[in-house]
């Protein structure tokens, strides 16, 4: 099976190579726009603490088996689903798990190009100085300027969805590879930078303080849900793409390891990220619940204050657009690479069409900001704050724990166990507990919990 694999998709050089890549695709708009919009939408500490324990006892687990799951099936999440379920003599079902992810990817990456764009059009407005020394009123206002224009929104869409598709297109060893090298090293540096920045900006114990102190009366229902969901969504998790991405893996790496670096890395980025804005929220009196505009908001004030501000600022969203285009390739390539592998077409002409109905589908986020932005699809939200919720809270949660009991219950323990090849017992008995039970029960506690709290307290007379 593996020269197949070879001959269809390729593999990666070596084990360094998976890690980029699987970092390229955890590392995104999660980690740098939605974690700290989400924080401070959630109240900040409490959240935090919850995501982080989310990583570990949910996260992490999950990843293995994905990538377990992928390097034994070597083919698109659908087929290797398909292959090892008959491997076990498991349902032939089990291939749907891997369609749902693949339609989540897609779903997701409608609305995350819409974004990605906003970040293309800072590294303009930045690099051009029309930033320099901007308050914080007039970089909301800006702000809003341009989500109230669809016309400049969907063109920035567009663009994101082009550079997306011809790297998918082209086939992902020869582009992004080594874009990915230099680039993710670079947003450390600039990150840190920053945080040089904020430490300096007067606001800086407020906002760790708000990160780190675990309030726990600031949380809702719904806040163990979106920690829960932001954990799948920041690692890529419960949509087959790092399944995908697993399934170009050398045999010989190790997966516990190389799993516990890519989740160690996302999660440094994330902190990070959150430590660089919140202060300046803080130090500028902004609000830090200001929602998906926090990021957009608030660096530019500081870059507007910073000396060598216009260049850095220009090289900080130039890479947040990187980081989220790495990111983008992976959320579309389990569906590009089932219709390779099915010799539908030839991968440039998979790209184009798949990435001509992802665009259509995002004009529908572009409107949420403007004309649509009342307009009711699901539970009361627009169409935009709807996929975000359907996916990451719902979608990708379901797909995880489909994965994990796959990989925990369905799959034969000798295959496992030879794959995962951990040294120590101790640590693969425990993975196996994990998945096979704290996973599993976690997300289907969490998930049934907040989907029918009010239904479960009147049954339950708890009231
Ligand atoms: N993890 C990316 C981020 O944090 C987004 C992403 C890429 C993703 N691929 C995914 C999310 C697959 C869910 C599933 O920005």
């Amino acid at each position: 099976m593996a020269e197949q694999t070879e001959a269809v998709h390729g593999t990666w050089s070596n084990r360094w190579i998976f890690i980029l890549a699987a970092t390229g695709s955890a590392v995104g708009l999660g980690n740098i726009w939605k974690f700290p919009y989400i924080t401070g939408e959630n109240g900040g500490g409490a959240f935090v603490l919850l995501y982080l324990v989310c990583i570990v006892l949910v996260g992490i687990p999950i990843m293995m088996g994905e990538v377990l799951i992928g390097r034994r099936g070597k083919l698109s999440p659908m087929e290797s689903m398909r292959t090892l379920a008959k491997e076990a003599g498991a349902s032939r079902l089990w291939r749907f798990v891997g369609w749902m992810g693949a339609i989540a990817g897609f779903l997701i990456l409608s609305y995350y190009s819409v974004i990605a764009g906003w970040a293309l059009i800072y590294v303009y407005r930045l690099g051009s100085g029309q930033l320099d020394g901007i308050g914080a009123v007039e970089s909301e206002a800006m702000f809003n300027d341009l989500l109230a224009d669809p016309v400049t929104l969907g063109l920035l869409h567009t663009a994101f969805m082009v550079m997306t598709m011809v790297v998918v297109a082209r086939g992902v060893n020869k582009g992004i590879e080594s874009a990915i090298r230099v680039l993710m090293p670079t947003l450390f540096v600039l990150l840190i930078v920053l945080l040089g920045y904020s430490l300096n900006s007067g606001g800086f114990e407020e906002g760790a303080k708000f990160l780190f102190t675990f309030d726990f009366s600031k949380l809702s229902g719904e806040s163990v849900l979106v920690a829960m969901g932001h954990a799948f969504f920041t690692l890529s998790l419960g949509m087959g793409a790092i399944m995908v991405y697993g399934a170009y893996m050398p045999k010989d790496a190790s997966i516990a390891s190389t799993v516990v670096t890519v989740a160690a890395l996302d999660t440094l980025v994330a902190l990070a990220a959150g430590l660089a804005i919140f202060p300046i929220v803080f130090a500028n009196n902004m609000e830090p619940s200001a929602g998906p505009g926090l990021m957009f908001v608030t660096l530019p004030v500081a870059f507007g204050q910073m000396a060598g501000g216009t260049i850095f600022g220009a090289l900080f969203f130039l890479l947040v657009t990187f980081a989220a285009w790495s990111s983008s390739i992976s959320l579309i390539e389990p569906l590009v690479a089932w219709c390779v592998e099915k010799s539908i077409a030839s991968r440039p002409v998979v790209a184009a069409v798949l990435g001509l109905i992802t665009w259509t589908l995002g004009i529908g986020t572009v409107l949420s900001f403007n004309e649509w932005s009342d307009v009711e699809f699901l539970l009361g939200k627009n169409f935009f704050d709807s996929i975000d919720y359907l996916t990451a809270n719902i979608m990708l949660p379901l797909g995880g724990l489909l994965i994990a009991i796959f990989a925990g219950w369905s799959m034969r323990r000798s295959t496992v166990q030879k794959e995962l090849n951990m040294d120590s017992f101790l640590l693969y008995n425990l993975w196996t507990v994990v998945v096979r039970l704290v996973a599993p029960t976690a997300v289907i506690v969490v998930v049934v919990w907040t989907l029918f709290q009010d239904q479960i307290v009147a049954i339950l007379g708890l009231e």
